[in-house]
């Protein structure tokens, strides 16, 4: 168990800020050497001091223990996470999209597995209603901290926790639904596998996943922007196509494809089988 801060980034801001600072002075018609001048000289103070004041206003992450954990955390976007999400169009609309295939009742219990700053998780809440719960969790101290601040600003009842998909503190069939979305590429393929045990372990028989993830696209432009992510190891086999194997695997079955997001994400539905013995497959090689 370890215990980060925003502020253990602190430094990284600044340094963001000034290549900012570079970049807007060259789209003014600065030269390289101008801009380079004139942001170390007038700019430096002004910039560093605004990213450290930017780093230290984050929330503060609380006492808890954040999960060690092989998935790749990204802490140091949380701060711009919502913003970010929103200028590569996975705004409100995305998020209503992933409600709809969720078809979530009043009433019901569910998961946000890797929620980061909680958007969805408090869509959710609205929708199961008072008698309903919707818990999300995530390893990262800082996006749990921003989903809590989020959260009570807005009067929502979702709660989060800090923890790891591979070891979930939660009871067995205790949730009628979960959601893992834009969650698999961060993982390595073994806590790929262990994360979707876990999850099925802690939905009830008929119980549903739904997943958002990266996909074998069909769009060119999604090809060439993606490119790059689909040669890192931890999303590589996302863009082959092996989500729905991870899922079967796991015994999660039947798995359907419910939809994409512009041709670069794949909503997937997978169930919990109503038998208590479900069948699980040997591993892909
Ligand atoms: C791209 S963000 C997605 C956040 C949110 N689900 C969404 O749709 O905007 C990926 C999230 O996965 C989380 N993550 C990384 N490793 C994880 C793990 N082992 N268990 C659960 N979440 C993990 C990261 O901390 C990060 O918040």
């Amino acid at each position: 168990m370890r215990r980060t801060s925003i502020r253990d980034h602190a430094w990284l801001y600044p340094i963001l800020s000034l290549v900012l600072a570079v970049g807007i002075l060259l789209a003014f018609g600065l030269t390289w050497w101008h801009a380079l001048a004139v942001t170390a000289l007038l700019g430096c103070p002004l910039v560093v001091l605004w990213g450290l004041i930017f780093s230290w206003s984050q929330p503060e992450p609380g006492s808890e223990l954040a999960p060690e954990t092989d998935g790749v955390t990204i802490e140091w976007i949380a701060p711009f996470y919502d913003r970010l999400c929103t200028l590569l169009g996975l705004g409100r609309a995305f998020r209503r999209q992933i409600l709809e295939v969720a078809a979530l009742k009043a009433g019901e219990r569910v998961l946000d597995a890797g929620c980061g700053t909680g958007v969805w998780t408090r869509l959710a809440a609205e929708a199961v209603g008072s008698s309903g719960q919707v818990i999300g969790f995530d390893p990262g101290p800082t996006m749990i901290a921003i989903a809590r601040r989020n959260a009570a600003r807005e009067g929502s009842r979702a709660t989060f926790e800090l923890a790891a998909v591979e070891e979930l503190p939660f009871e067995d069939a205790s949730f009628d639904a979960a959601l893992l979305s834009l969650v698999l590429h961060h993982l390595p393929a073994e806590v790929k596998r262990s994360g979707l045990k876990e999850i099925g372990r802690v939905l009830r028989p008929g119980g549903r996943l739904i997943v958002v993830d990266l996909d074998q696209s069909n769009s060119v432009l999604s090809r060439i922007v993606l490119w790059p992510l689909s040669h890192i190891g931890s999303s590589a086999d996302t863009f082959d196509g092996k989500i729905p194997i991870y899922l079967r695997e796991a015994g999660l079955k039947p798995v359907t494809v419910e939809g994409q997001w512009r041709k670069s994400l794949t909503f997937w539905r997978a169930m919990k089988p109503l038998s208590s013995i479900a069948s699980v497959e040997t591993p892909f090689k």
